[in-house]
């Protein structure tokens, strides 16, 4: 865990956390979600980022896309990426946090979006 580690990763993304939400859940998904871009970066990003007028831009997923899939069946992709020493389910927990409260970029991750 991070636990006693002063170096704190810089935070890039913008987030969205509903705005009914406890301050002190808030600040504990915050931490997750930090984590999470982190581990997206590694293990996601490389096939779900998408390029856009040479920007790089992270697609939205929908809950549904995020909670109705067993990601690391899904596809031979991810079984070969995915699998369980190379993502934990804890380190796949903060990649879920962090795709589901990062900013929207207002792209939608299906269809043509999705890597082929
Ligand atoms: C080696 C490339 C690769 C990597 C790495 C990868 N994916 Fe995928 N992902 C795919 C492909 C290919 C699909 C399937 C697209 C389709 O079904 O048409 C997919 C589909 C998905 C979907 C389902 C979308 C849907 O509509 O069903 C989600 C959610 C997803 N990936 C999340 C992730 C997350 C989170 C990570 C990192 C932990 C990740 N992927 C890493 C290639 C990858």
């Amino acid at each position: 865990m991070m636990e006693g580690n002063t170096q704190k990763p810089p935070q890039k993304a913008e987030y969205e956390f509903p705005p009914f939400m406890e301050e002190y859940v808030k600040t504990d998904f915050l931490k997750q979600c930090i984590k999470g871009e982190v581990l997206y970066d590694l293990s996601c990003g490389k096939c779900h980022n998408l390029k856009i007028k040479k920007k790089t831009v992270i697609p939205d997923f929908t809950t549904e896309q995020l909670q109705g899939y067993d990601m690391r069946l899904a596809n031979t992709e991810h079984q070969n990426n995915l699998n369980g020493t190379q993502v934990t389910t804890e380190e796949l927990g903060y990649i879920i946090s962090f795709l589901t409260y990062k900013k929207k970029s207002g792209i939608p991750a299906t269809g043509d979006n999705l890597p082929h």
